[in-house]
């Protein structure tokens, strides 16, 4: 996966042209692109088509005050990432936890059928990074050494 850093606005082809308003506007105007330092959360996920999303998680008080994404993947895996990103913000732990991949599609407004595994990657990313959360909020130093290739 290539370096986080600043999308200029993916392609927003649609094989179809069924792309709702809101898919293209996420497309080209990605919410939340990019890495995040000293992330509270992090998790990163190849699908089965072969691309790849991270998802970074800032939490204060058992709330999410942050969350980015990055993805080496399609148009509709930015708008998936993009819209994850901002259903996890202002969000407790405990209800991101469950963000589905429905929740996904209908935020978007749907996603041509070929494309709905885009969200179901950002779902599944965007758990795994409230998991990583749980995981080490009692024991920060574990992260440390992650960090250092020492676990
Ligand atoms: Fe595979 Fe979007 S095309 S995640």
């Amino acid at each position: 996966m290539g370096e986080p850093g600043t999308y200029e606005g993916g392609k927003a082809e649609s094989a179809d042209g069924t792309y709702s308003a809101t898919v293209l506007d996420n497309i080209r105007e990605p919410r939340n692109a990019g890495s995040m330092a000293n992330a509270d959360g992090h998790a990163m996920i190849t699908g089965p088509c072969g691309d790849t999303m991270s998802v970074w998680l800032r939490v204060r008080d058992g709330l999410i005050t942050d969350a980015s994404f990055w993805t080496d993947g399609c148009g509709t895996t930015i708008a998936a990432g993009s819209m994850a990103t901002e259903l996890a913000r202002g969000r407790k732990v405990a209800q991101a936890l469950s963000t589905s991949q429905q929740e996904i599609l209908d935020a978007l407004e749907g996603l041509p059928e070929d494309r709905v595994h885009c969200a179901l990657l950002a779902a599944n990313t965007l758990r795994a990074a409230v998991r990583d959360y749980l995981n080490h909020r009692n024991e920060p130093w574990k992260r440390a050494y992650r960090k250092g290739g020492l676990s």
